[in-house]
């Protein structure tokens, strides 16, 4: 698909962002960056064929997200620590991966489960505030996707049995990424 062709998909053309949506905008495009190298560090896993699978088809969505956010986020807008986002997303994708798919799907359902909570904030912030309807609902497509995501890395996780751990992995995700997205925010 063309870039045009996403844009349309998503209907996020001309939509301009309100002056108290920057911010918010800034943190979800460094976190679409962080996506986008979450999968291509994964990708790296080339021999296990459940962890290409996963990835191959989440990769496609994250980079539209990508593609959405950088259109509707003016240039000087973005954040300037997008290196930092890549080398994060693409090191805890690696990583991850690396320890398997049962313990990538959990990184993925933690991440996804953030990315959620993040995007509907947002969502429900506009709504109360009947602020630009039209990003509403690019966000609101998005944040529908991320929890495709989240179902599909659950579903797939399989019967976890160090319980414990995994409860303090997704803690530990969730607490990091609520730091990324306040970081992003500001620079
Ligand atoms: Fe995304
Ligand atoms: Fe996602």
């Amino acid at each position: 698909m063309s870039k045009h062709n996403i844009i349309n998909k998503y209907n996020a053309a001309n939509i301009n962002v309100p002056e108290c949506m920057l911010n918010w905008m800034r943190s979800n495009h460094a976190g679409e960056t962080g996506a986008v190298w979450i999968y291509m560090g994964a990708k790296c896993i080339f021999w296990n064929k459940n962890i290409q699978y996963m990835t191959k088809q989440h990769y496609e969505t994250e980079k539209n997200h990508l593609i959405i956010m950088s259109h509707i986020l003016p240039k000087n807008y973005h954040s300037k620590l997008l290196i930092l986002w890549r080398i994060l997303g693409f090191g805890l994708g690696f990583f991850s991966a690396l320890l398997g798919y049962r313990f990538f799907c959990v990184t993925i359902q933690s991440v996804e489960t953030f990315v959620e909570e993040h995007y509907q904030e947002q969502i429900d912030f506009l709504y109360k505030n009947a602020i630009s309807f039209k990003l509403l609902r690019v966000l609101e497509k998005c944040c529908d996707e991320e929890v495709e995501h989240q179902i599909d890395a659950k579903l797939h996780k399989g019967n976890v049995k160090n319980y414990s751990f995994v409860r303090f992995w997704s803690n530990l995700i969730g607490s990091g990424s609520s730091f990324a997205v306040n970081i992003s925010k500001q620079y």
